[in-house]
């Protein structure tokens, strides 16, 4: 049933390209556009939302952050992206014209659920996107996009999160193709690029094999730290909360900016760091930003373990290791650079003769608040 693999996790880890394929499936057409019928919600309904929260918890929510970028880049609509444990509890400012966007693997999360609960009390529209069918989530919703990571057995979420993560880009071409914020060309062209990241995540996976071995050579680190900008921070979030659960080590992952803010100060002789670095063709000179924070940690002692495109040679002389990922659009590279930190994490409680698929305190449906 692990075909083959040691643990749930390496096989979901596998998973992925078929997954994120699997999702885009029946949703785009041959001309480029984007059909999501199956959501239920009018496009009257979607051309009137003035505003976006999402809502979720743990991994989801890292998925939710990820989202943001896309959605206002996208549709030009404001997107908050909330903890659900936490939503309710402020009074946010909720009419019909807002859309709540409630991410859940499981659908049965019940800080998720009393979140949504609460918005739907207050005339919100709520969608779901969920990876379980008739789940308590996308019951309680006006709506749902099903993600089809099928079924999650490892306890830390893997596949499930790229595949939300591609589930909310569909609903962002979809609202911009229906508002007009992004039209045809547009749409179409990153359509085309979804259509390669299952390819992209493939090759992301053959190069793995470098990858483990490092991550055993962490095994006894006291922590590690992790850092990304843009899309890569909540990337970073990601990875050091996979470390947290799996290896029950200390991990903290930052927004790369925020370094001389306070957490450089946690860097010692040897403290490892995985820098998740931007695209050199990005926008905004963020790569050479991130070049500059890994010369930083390094000269006062880290370990960098540099995430970085293929071609990209300005981080080499500042990187003790680098891990290749495929070079993608700018908002396509969490699907391919949170691989490597998933079997990072993967291999490191290995390393430690750790329950890789049960990690101790945890449950994998969080059903009490
Ligand atoms: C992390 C993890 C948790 C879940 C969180 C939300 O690996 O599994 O952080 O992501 O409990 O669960 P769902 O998505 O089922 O609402």
């Amino acid at each position: 049933e692990k075909g083959g693999y040691d643990w749930f996790m390496l096989k979901e880890i596998a998973e992925q390209p078929a997954v994120v394929a699997d999702t885009l499936r029946g949703r785009l057409t041959e001309t480029g556009e984007i059909h999501l019928d199956e959501m239920r919600l009018s496009d009257d309904d979607l051309r009137d939302v003035g505003k976006i929260f999402i809502i979720a918890c743990g991994t989801s929510y890292y998925a939710g952050m990820v989202a943001k970028y896309a959605i206002e880049h996208w549709t030009r609509i404001p997107v908050e992206v909330e903890l659900a444990s936490e939503f309710r509890y402020r009074d946010p400012v909720l009419d019909r014209s807002t859309l709540v966007i409630a991410i859940s693997q499981s659908g049965e999360t019940m800080d998720t659920l009393m979140a949504l609960r609460h918005a739907k009390s207050q005339h919100a529209r709520i969608l779901a996107i969920c990876n379980t069918i008739g789940s308590t989530i996308p019951r309680e919703s006006d709506a749902v996009l099903y993600t089809r990571a099928g079924v999650e057995i490892a306890v830390a979420s893997t596949k499930a999160f790229l595949t939300q993560i591609v589930a909310c880009y569909l609903v962002a071409l979809y609202l911009g193709q229906i508002r007009g914020t992004k039209w045809g060309d547009e749409v179409s062209a990153v359509v085309g690029q979804l259509q390669e990241m299952p390819a992209a995540v493939d090759k992301v996976l053959d190069t793995m094999e470098p990858v483990r071995e490092l991550a055993r050579t962490l095994a006894e680190a006291d922590q590690i730290l992790f850092l990304g900008r843009h899309v890569g921070f909540p990337v970073a979030l990601e990875g050091a909360l996979k470390l947290k659960e799996l290896a029950y080590m200390h991990a903290e992952g930052f927004a790369a900016g925020e370094l001389k803010h306070g957490p450089i100060a946690l860097i010692g002789e040897g403290t490892p760091v995985v820098i998740v670095v931007p695209s050199p063709l990005g926008r905004d000179s963020l790569h050479g930003k991130v070049v500059s924070n890994i010369q930083e940690v390094r000269a006062r002692g880290a370990r960098t373990i540099v995430i970085a495109e293929e071609g990209d040679d300005k981080v080499v002389p500042y990187a003790d290791h680098v891990i290749r990922v495929p070079r993608t659009p700018v908002l396509m590279a969490p699907l391919v650079t949170t691989v490597p930190l998933q079997v990072m994490a993967c291999e490191i409680a290995a390393a430690r003769g750790l329950d890789v698929d049960q990690p101790r305190n945890l449950a994998k449906s969080v059903t009490v608040e």
